[in-house]
């Protein structure tokens, strides 16, 4: 247990980031997310772990700036969920490092003067270990700790530092209206 500390793990995501393309980037950072979450090898600090009352926390544990990407734990209540976003265009990979998360993928099927249409591909609850990865456009989720009884912690890579994105907020027509969304961390 806890054979990996948080230097080692920015490590192996510095070597993952290195190799560029988004496709071998997610790839590489998934499976060793992985690997290391199955295992219990990575430690992580215990200021992370910590769930907030109100609403999901969302903590940043490494921001290189010079690769351009973020290493952000969140951390779910019991019923605690997003809306349905988009990732502001980055590459992401999400890994459940303890607990159990769902994940509702949706398909943009229509997008006019700022209304948009998607369609629910489906929706699959993930345990420790499991990763997934959104390379744009493919990028719209819902993520959230509705269905198990324990709260959960998933750690997220970004390519990039995702101060922003967008949520989308059904109509009662079934559309979704489009709103941008600041994103911070918790204390
Ligand atoms: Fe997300």
């Amino acid at each position: 247990m806890g054979n990996i500390c948080r230097n080692k793990l920015v490590q192996m995501l510095d070597e993952a980031v290195d190799l560029g393309d988004p496709k071998a980037i997610t790839e590489k950072i998934a499976g060793t997310l992985s690997a290391a979450f199955e295992r219990g090898d990575f430690e992580l600090p215990e200021e992370f772990t910590r769930p907030c009352t109100d609403c999901y926390a969302r903590r940043l544990l490494h921001h290189d700036e010079e690769r351009g990407y973020t290493a952000v734990v969140m951390t779910w209540g019991v019923g605690q969920a997003t809306p349905l976003h988009d990732h502001a265009g980055m590459w992401c990979v999400e890994g459940v490092l303890s607990g159990r998360v769902d994940v509702t993928r949706y398909n943009l099927t229509g997008r006019q003067n700022g209304t948009y249409e998607f369609e629910r591909v489906d929706q699959i609850q993930a345990g420790v270990g499991a990763t997934g990865s959104l390379i744009p456009p493919y990028e719209y989720h819902v993520l959230g700790n509705a269905l198990s009884d324990a709260p959960s912690i998933t750690l997220h890579v970004y390519g990039g530092e995702m101060n922003h994105c967008c949520i989308y907020e059904p109509q009662s027509d079934g559309t979704y209206q489009q709103v941008k969304k600041a994103l911070s961390y918790t204390a």
